[in-house]
């Protein structure tokens, strides 16, 4: 029996959302769009780590073995039944084709057997979302530095569902970078958590990688002649015979990443004269990229925020919390809902 009052009774909105753009199956249960009543995330990515990297069609296979287990469990903890939800939330791109058609599919079967609405998350909006979860007090107008495996995005969030982006990497993401340059030296996989770890032991000073700030006055990056740099000097190491210290590696290249990343974002932010900065995607777990930007950014007099670790990774709750904006501003979808794995943010569905 469900304890929540639904709105369809006169209460409160009720969303269950659904991700599953690339290696975690996720599923979550929110209360008017902030408040996380079951946010269950069942990561692959012990499947994954042999073979260095997301494998497509295993990510897909685990999706379907697990997708209802952990609707189910998402649903139990939240104490709610399939009558109480009023929308259900589904990330549709981008991401992986066949692991987001498990989600969606998924999604729009419940939605059609329940007759309850179904709402298309793009993956990149969930993930500046999941700050309203963290800060409940966050209002649109800000500045957001989306940084994940898959995207780097200079976003001005003007706002509820509503964003201008003012740049975006034209190679590499740079969680893309971190885990390539890891795998490079035998770290494993993803890469991001481990440099991040072991760059607390080492010295960002000892090898100066290139800073990429392309054309002054504009807001996109490059990570990939940083990278070809990091590289290029783990192999002229090895063809000497002389040893590398991974711990100065890692710094090193971390630092690079983040003076640029924080230099760009700081100046966006002037540049929009907004009050707060926030971060977004998996990489805004990193503690070198937080601590800095907060340092550099408060000393500029800007209100630094990001989501708790369990939010910065692929999540449903910020799925949900994006679906109920979403459907706040009327955007329903239908059943001919498609996976799209390159769609853009802002981009209309
Ligand atoms: O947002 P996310 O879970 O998936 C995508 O939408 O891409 O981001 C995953 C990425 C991986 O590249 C991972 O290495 C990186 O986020 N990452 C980190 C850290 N934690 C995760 N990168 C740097 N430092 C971290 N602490
Ligand atoms: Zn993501």
């Amino acid at each position: 029996m469900s304890k929540l009052l639904s709105p369809k009774n006169g209460g409160f909105f009720i969303t269950l959302a659904i991700e599953s753009s690339c290696d975690e199956t996720s599923a979550a249960v929110l209360k008017n769009g902030r408040e996380v009543l079951s946010n269950i995330i069942s990561s692959q990515i012990d499947v994954h780590k042999k073979f260095g990297g997301v494998v497509p069609e295993v990510a897909s296979r685990k999706h379907v073995e697990n997708i209802d287990m952990v609707i189910q469990e998402a649903l139990d903890e939240a104490h709610v039944t399939l009558g109480d939800v009023d929308h259900i939330g589904v990330t549709y791109g981008p991401g992986l084709v066949g692991a987001l058609l498990v989600g969606l599919s998924t999604a729009k079967a419940m939605a059609y057997a329940t007759n309850t609405p179904l709402v298309g998350v793009n993956h990149i909006e969930g993930h500046i979302c999941a700050n309203y979860i963290e800060h409940r007090e966050l209002k649109p107008p800000f500045l957001c530095l989306v940084v994940s495996g898959g995207h780097t995005h200079l976003v001005y969030v003007k706002d509820y569902g509503d964003y201008d982006i003012l740049g975006r990497t034209r190679d590499d993401a740079v969680g893309e970078a971190f885990d390539k340059v890891a795998r490079a030296m035998g770290l494993g996989y993803p890469g991001g958590p481990i440099i991040d770890d072991i760059s607390k032991n080492g010295n960002e000073k000892a090898m100066t990688f290139p800073r990429i700030y392309l054309e002054k006055d504009q807001f996109d990056f490059s990570f990939s002649g940083l990278k070809s740099a990091v590289l290029n000097y783990l192999n002229s190491q090895k063809q000497k015979d002389i040893p590398i210290k991974v711990e100065d590696v890692a710094a090193s290249f971390q630092a690079a990443v983040i003076e640029v990343l924080v230099n760009k974002t700081i100046k966006a932010a002037k540049l929009k004269a907004v009050d707060t900065i926030v971060v977004a995607g998996g990489v805004a777990a990193n503690s070198q990229l937080r601590e800095v930007l907060k340092e550099e950014g408060e000393k500029e007099g800007f209100c630094i925020k990001y989501p708790s670790t369990k939010l910065c990774t692929d999540n449903a709750a910020m799925i949900g919390c994006a679906a109920y904006y979403n459907y706040l501003n009327g955007l329903i979808s239908d059943l001919y809902l498609n996976a799209i794995p390159n769609l853009k943010l802002g981009e209309s569905r």
